[in-house]
This record gives C-alpha cells, structure tokens and sequence, in this order.
C-alpha cells in the first residue's frame, strides 16, 4: 500500500449472531465450505499486513477455527467480554492493533460477517484513502429499502457528515437511501483519539463505532466516502442473509470457473466448493454440487445432481446422474452410475465401468474392471479387466470384525455371488451365478456353490389343477 506505514486490518467478530436463532455463532456457519470467519479472514488479508480479530461469543471455537485457517499474515486476537457495539469491539483490539502496527499504523475495520468485497473494490478504496490524504474512509453504497444499515448523513455540499444508525434515526432521515457499508481506514491516532469519546447514549445503549464520522467531522479532518455495489456490503445477520451471500460466492465461484472452460448446463443449480479445482472441458449438468477438495480433470462430465466430495474424477471419465462420490478417485476414462455411490478409500483405475445400484468402499478396482449392477464391493482388491456380475456382494462383516476379498485379474463372478470375506479368487477364475464363496477359489478354476437343480416331469400341470380344485373348493 503506498502509505509506506503499515495496514492493521481489524476484523470485528464478537457479536452474539442472536438474529441467526443459531447455537452456532454465525462465523462458524459455512459457505460454499468454508465457515464465515475463513472468507473475512481472506478479505482481511487483501489489505492487512497483519489481522487482529475481536472475538467474544463462543471466541474458543472462532479462534480454533481461524487458526487452522492458516493465515498468510500475522493473526491475532482480542478480547470482548461483552457485546458493548462495534466501537468498544474496536477499543478491545486498540493495543493488539498498536503492538502489531506501530503508532503510525492505518487500521482496515470490518465486521467479520461482511466478507463480499471485491478485492478490486478494497484496494480502490485504498488507493483512494491514501491518495486523498483523508483520516478516515468509509464505504457506502445505495438500497431502495435500506433496512437496518446505518444512514449516511451528507451536508449540502455532499460531504460525509455523520452516520445515523437505524434505531436512532428521524422519519425523515429513514428515507435516506445511502447506507454505511461498514468497512472502514483510519489513521491509529485518529481511531484511538475518537474512540476516547464515545458514548453510548443512543436507543440501543451501544458504544456504536459508526460515530467515528461524527468525530474526525468535528474535529476538522477530511472524511471521505467510497462507493461499491449492494452486494458487496451484504453483511449476514440472519439465515436469509447467509442463503443470500452464499448465493453470492456461487455466483463469483461459477463465473471464474466457466471463465476458466467449465461448462455449466445451469450455473445457477450448480455449487462448488472454494477449494475445489476444475479444468478446461469439464462439463456440469444441472444439479451437480462439488465439494471440499475435488478435483475434476479435463473433458470429465458430472451428470445431474451428482454430489463429489473430496473426491477426484479424472480426465475423460463420466459420472452419470444421481452419483455419489465420497473420498474417491476415479482415474482416466472411467464411467460409472447412474445412481453409484462411491465410499470413502474407492480408487478406480483406468476404464472402469460401474452401472446401477453400485455401491464401493475401501475398493481398489483395477483397470477396466466391470460391475454393471447392484452390487456391494467393500474391503477389496479387484484385479484388471475382471467381471462382476449383478447382484454380487462382498461380505466384508462379521458382525465384529472387517475382512478382505482380494480378485485377480480376468476373474468372471456370476451374478448374487456371495463373497464370504476374508476370501482370494485367484486370477482367470469363475465363480457361478447364486455361489455363496467361503473359501478360496485357485487360479483358473471354476468355482460353483449352488444346490443341484431337479425337475419333475409334467409336475407343473399337476400343481395348477391341485391349487385350482382348492380356490373352487371342490
Ligand atoms: C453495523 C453498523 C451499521 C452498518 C452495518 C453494515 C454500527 C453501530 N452499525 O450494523 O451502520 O450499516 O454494520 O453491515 O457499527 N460486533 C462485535 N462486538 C459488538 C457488536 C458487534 O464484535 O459489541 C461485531 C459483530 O459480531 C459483527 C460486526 O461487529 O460481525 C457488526 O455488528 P452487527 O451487530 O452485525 O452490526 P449491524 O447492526 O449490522
Ligand atoms: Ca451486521
């Protein structure tokens, strides 16, 4: 930043989220798979050389949070014990702020439920703090229906005169269409001087920061506005707001990715992940939701309302629709659904095919493996290019204890095999249809576990007449 004196952002995050009706603090609820206090933390470190945090309601569980966040600046916390308003929060952070920054430090403050910036917009809003030479700027920004932001107040030249919060604020001054933003730069001096002063004789009792304004006004200082768009300063106080930033972030994450090559047969049903990456190519029907760290290589297809997790889906393969995909890798080529659900510890080698009803885990399944329908494949090892047929299940549990069933390459199983684990089918092998298979098959070998099959002659002409001589009840 061209100041040359350091930027401490400040992010205010010790609200009680009582309007969320949540147990949950509103910076631990997610978005696109990130909680609340993750995507401020980013926002912050656009312009922060380092971050304090105030944290106050459930602060244990934010902090742990933001600490695995893995911050690329120095982070620290402050504490509010109790939700005075957003200018004691302020006060809480003013040492932590000083012992990071210096003296001479300009302070970023945000609320850490206001995350939607765009960086162009924040470092605009620098540039324009700094190059102006103002000791304090704000963002503002204009609603039709203002609801429960703060009212900009500007006198007859147009200069930023105070801010009025909603409960405090005239018939006449509800009417305003200008709102405060809520992000704010300051000088440390000026913060810390106005933060002395103030008061919390307003309708809410509150020590509200946004009287900061009012301040460096009359005290002289040039207090300059920025303008941004609605959705920039969503902030989100309630379950409605969190759907809406959410709604957001899918817009933002669905447009890079298509600028990227991903074709999206209907964005606006479609959820990705933040963390998740996608190549050239890639093709998303409707419905698809991508989550965590899935990887989906190039010329891949998620067929619709597919849901991948922490999964990757390699190039060329398709995921028909209805497909369930948790902590699996599926390699090059492969094909499999609809309506397949993959477990966690499933890896598919090139070309495997997997139809219907198909459910894996702990499954590693060779190249060009084949199990067309309804079939249960956990705890095993399936060798190349071998076929199993409809209705095979792995009897992986004992009721206490989980076994393997390992299957050499070019093994054919039947179909409604059972295979009774721990239990080898060596490689080449068959196995008829119906078998119930406890014990190991060899190499080669056919291996048939079924009843011998009877037949009585003309027994079916006899049956009908006996049960028809019933139902009349000759
Ligand atoms: C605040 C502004 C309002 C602005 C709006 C923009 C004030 C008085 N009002 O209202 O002008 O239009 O943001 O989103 O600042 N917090 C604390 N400690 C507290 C109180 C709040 O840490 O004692 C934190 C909250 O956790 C939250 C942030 O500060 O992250 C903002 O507080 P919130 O109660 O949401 O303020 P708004 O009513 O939205
Ligand atoms: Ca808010």
């Amino acid at each position: 930043m061209p100041t040359g004196n350091p930027i401490v952002s400040c992010v205010l995050a010790a609200g009680a989220s009582t309007r969320m009706k949540s147990s949950r603090s509103k910076l631990l609820h997610e978005v696109l798979g990130r909680p609340v206090c993750h995507w401020a933390l980013d926002q912050a470190q656009w312009i922060g050389d380092s971050i304090v945090f105030v944290v106050g309601h459930q602060r244990d569980e934010v902090e742990k949070s933001l600490k695995s966040a893995q911050a690329q600046r120095p982070l620290k916390f402050a504490h509010q014990d109790k939700p005075l308003g957003t200018g004691h929060a302020v006060q809480c952070a003013l040492a932590e702020i000083e012992s990071l920054g210096g003296p001479q430090a300009s302070v970023f403050i945000m609320g850490g439920d206001a995350f939607l910036l765009e960086r162009e917009s924040l470092e605009a809003f620098a540039h324009q703090h700094f190059s102006s030479g103002s000791r304090l700027s704000l963002m503002t920004s204009y609603f039709e229906q203002p609801g429960a932001y703060g009212r900009i107040i500007r006198n007859s030249s147009g200069q930023v005169e105070a801010i009025v919060e909603k409960k405090d604020a005239t018939a006449d001054q509800l009417k305003i269409k200008e709102v405060n933003a809520g992000f704010y730069l300051v000088s440390l001096q000026i913060l810390k001087a106005a933060l002395q002063g103030l008061s919390n004789s307003n309708k809410a009792g509150e020590f509200y920061l946004t009287d900061l304004v009012s301040f460096c006004r009359r005290s002289g200082h040039l207090v300059s506005a920025f303008l941004i768009q609605q959705e920039e300063c969503l902030g989100i106080n309630n379950q409605m707001e969190l759907a809406q930033a959410s709604r957001v972030m899918q817009t933002r994450i669905n447009a890079f990715w298509m600028s990227q090559g991903v074709q999206m047969l209907s964005p606006e049903t479609t959820w990705i992940d933040s963390n998740a990456q996608l190549s050239a190519d890639v093709t998303l029907e409707p419905g698809v939701i991508i989550k965590g760290e899935s990887k989906i290589f190039e010329l891949a297809r998620i067929g619709a309302y597919s849901v991948v997790e922490n999964s990757d889906v390699g190039p060329g393969s398709i995921l028909e629709a209805y497909s369930h995909l948790k902590e699996a890798r599926l390699k090059r080529h492969c094909h499999v659904g609809p309506f397949v659900r993959m477990r966690p510890g499933t890896v598919c080698e090139d070309n495997v095919h997997l139809g219907n009803f198909v459910e894996t885990k702990k499954a590693r399944l060779g190249r060009g493996v084949k199990a067309g329908h309804l079939t249960y494949l956990g705890d095993a090892e399936i060798g190349p290019e071998s076929n199993i047929g409809a209705g095979t299940i792995t009897c992986n549990y004992d009721g206490i204890l989980k076994h393997e069933t390992t299957i050499g390459e070019k093994v054919f199983i039947g179909s409604n095999t059972s295979l009774v684990a721990p239990v080898r089918v060596g490689a080449g092998a068959m196995v008829g249809a119906g078998s119930v298979i406890t014990k190991d098959v060899s190499p080669g070998a056919i291996a048939v576990e079924r009843a011998e099959q009877r037949e009585v002659a003309g027994g079916a002409e006899r049956f009908r007449s006996k049960k028809q001589s019933l139902k009349k009840g000759i």
